[in-house]
Formats: structure tokens, sequence, C-alpha cells
């Protein structure tokens, strides 16, 4: 059990605080229901304070049951915890809707925040392959997604959200809406590892005061089948990173979310086995100097999620969806 009071925060940019680390919900089309609650609820007692969940990862029924016995047995009050969600690519003209189903899912009441999943509406089915495709998918739109945030925005109004989350995003999307939000997003999530540290959004996020929430932080080693291929690292392998954990007698895991939370971002490691040592990371010693900056030289582009499952027709390849050249691609109202 690792106290609570003394696992750090983060302040958001409206005043409120964060747990500086969570436990990631994604069961990855590996781990069960069933398997994703049993470490929910464990998580609460070993000290976890703040929980990342999605109405895609199709599991929300499950942990809000056991939201309801820790509330209920008095193991933690619902004013103690930080519950995340997000919209799914399908609900996005429905937004209070799926908000609605999710609270209720989760048994959680409101939401501390509530993110749009991907910026666009593109949905896939659970448990695709990779070259699965919705012949429906479209580019981003400035307007959809404006439409989408403003029903978060009045969900904020009506207190049944407390901050708006964002996630996916690259810095010409941020760039086309930032300016057109009543309620600035309290924090983008997006993949963040030593492999790929996306320090050029890093730093655009840290410079408008959103808090980068970093996911898959260990390099998601059992990730779906849909996101793997053969060119793809090993974040945890990395020679480097290996020998900082053998100085630190810990697993490369911990290294990598200490990396994390000295550099500025919240990690949110998903675990059915050591979440509590990777709670554990936040109170413990700290890397030095010398390793931050051996690890800030493990950037390798290694972009794990390349959503090849969101393309749109007449896109090229996943490249599409990053604007990698600084411009929104097929965008038909930036
Ligand atoms: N916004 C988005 O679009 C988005 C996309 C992807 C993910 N996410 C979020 O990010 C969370 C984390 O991503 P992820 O689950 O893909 O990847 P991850 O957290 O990088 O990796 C999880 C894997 O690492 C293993 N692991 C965890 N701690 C370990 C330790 N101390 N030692 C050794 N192995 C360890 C886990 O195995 P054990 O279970 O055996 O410990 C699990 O297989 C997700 O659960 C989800 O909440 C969000």
């Amino acid at each position: 059990m690792i106290d609570p009071k003394t696992v750090p925060s983060f302040k958001l940019n409206n005043g409120g605080s964060i747990p500086c680390i969570g436990m990631g919900t994604f069961g990855s089309d590996r781990v069960t229901p069933e398997e994703v609650a049993g470490a929910v609820a464990g998580g609460i007692r070993v000290g976890y304070r703040l929980f990342d969940c999605a109405a895609c990862y199709g599991n929300e029924d499950q942990i809000g049951k056991v939201f309801k016995a820790a509330f209920d047995e008095g193991v933690v009050a619902r004013k103690d915890l930080f519950i995340m969600s997000k919209v799914w690519n399908d609900m996005h003209r429905r937004v209070r809707e799926s908000c609605l189903k999710t609270i209720a899912d989760l048994q959680c009441d409101y939401l501390d925040m509530l993110f749009i999943h991907w910026p666009f509406p593109n949905y896939h089915a659970p448990f695709c392959d990779v070259d699965s495709r919705n012949p429906d998918s479209k580019p981003f739109s400035v307007a959809e997604f404006l439409d989408t945030y403003r029903q978060i925005e009045a969900l904020v109004d009506e207190g049944l959200v407390r901050h708006i989350g964002i996630s996916n995003m690259t810095i010409p999307k941020l760039n086309a809406v930032l300016d057109k939000l009543r309620i600035k997003p309290a924090a983008c999530e997006s993949e963040l590892h030593p492999c790929f540290q996306q320090q050029e959004l890093f730093d655009y996020l840290v410079a408008r005061d959103i808090l980068p929430i970093g996911y898959m932080p260990l390099g998601s080693p059992r990730r779906p089948e849909r996101d793997i291929l053969p060119e793809d690292l090993a974040d945890m392998q990395m020679p480097e990173l290996v020998e900082i954990a053998k100085a630190h007698d810990c697993h490369p895991a911990i290294i990598c979310l200490k990396w994390a939370l000295q550099r500025g971002q919240l990690p949110i490691p998903f675990s059915v086995h050591n979440y509590e040592a990777n709670l554990r990371a936040a109170v413990t010693e700290k890397l030095t100097d010398e390793e931050m900056a051996t690890i800030a030289t493990l950037e390798r582009g290694n972009r794990l999620v390349k959503g090849q499952v969101f393309l749109w027709p007449g896109a090229n390849d996943w490249h599409d969806l990053w604007d990698e050249d600084g411009v929104i691609v097929s965008c038909p109202d930036a």
C-alpha cells in the first residue's frame, strides 16, 4: 500500500489537481473485463486514485461494480477518486448520451475528465485486424471537432464533467481549434514513451498549460495485434534503459515511469500483475540528471499506435493521420 497522500499531483489549468500517475484500463483485446476490474479493485486498495477508462474498452460496467463496492465498503470516497473516460468515435454526435451511459456504467455520478478519444468520428469494431477499414471514415474536420467539443463544454456547465480532455491530437489540429474553445482543455492524452517522446507536441502542450498525459508509457508490450509491426522497438529492452534499471535494482518499467514523471507528463500504465510497483515508482528515489539525459537520447520515432484502422477512403497510409508536414491532411475546413 502506498499512502495516496504521499503521491504527488499535477496542477490543472483551471486550478484543480490530479494525481501524478494513474492506472490504465485498456485490456488490449487480451485481458478480460473481469481481470481489468480485478486490477482496479486491487489498485484502489494499494493507493491508486486516478483511473483512465474509456467507453470503447468494453469494461466500464465491470469497473463500475468495483467502484460501487469500494464506495459502499468505505474503502474510498467518490470525491477522492479522479475518474477519466472517453467518448468513442461513433458517439461524436451523441456525446451526452455517451457520457450518461459511462457515468451509469462506472456508477460514479460525474466524471473528473471526459476526453474526445480521437479527433475524428472514424469507428472501428472491437477486435478488428490491421487491414480493417470503415468506408464511412472521414478526414478531420474543424467544424465537426468543435461540435463534439461544445457538447462536452455543455456537460461541464451541467456538472456532469469536471474537466475536458483531448487525445491523439497533432500540433496542426491544435492550432486549428484551441482559440475557438470556450473551456480550455485541461489535458491531452498522447502516446509517450522513451522511444516515442513527441518532444515538439510535449513542448507545445506545456507552453499552453495543457497537461501531457502519456499513454503506453512502457511501450505496451502486449498491445493489440493490429498495433504490432515488425519494425517496432521494445522500449523496455533498450540497453541504456536496462542498464539504468540495474543501477536502481528495478524493472525497466519503473525507469520508464520515473522518466515520465520527472519530464512532467502523467503516465497511465496498465497492469494486472505489477500495478503496486508502478505506483511506488512515484514515491521512490528519482533518476539522476545524467540518467534523464541518457533516456532523452532514446527517441526513435517509434510510434506504436499508427491508427491504420481509422484511415478514410483515398488516404495514403497511416502517416496521413498525424499531419507530419505541418498541415492537417485532407481537412475540408482548416
Ligand atoms: N487515448 C488513447 O487513444 C489510448 C491509447 C492506448 C492506451 N491508452 C491508455 O493507456 C493505458 C496504458 O497503455 P497500454 O496498456 O497499452 O501499455 P503500457 O501501460 O505501456 O504497458 C502495459 C503492459 O506492460 C506490462 N507491465 C506493466 N507494469 C509492468 C512492470 N512493472 N513490469 C513489467 N511489466 C509491466 C503489463 O503487464 P502486466 O499486466 O503483466 O503487469 C502490460 O502488458 C491503457 O490501458 C489505456 O488506459 C489510451
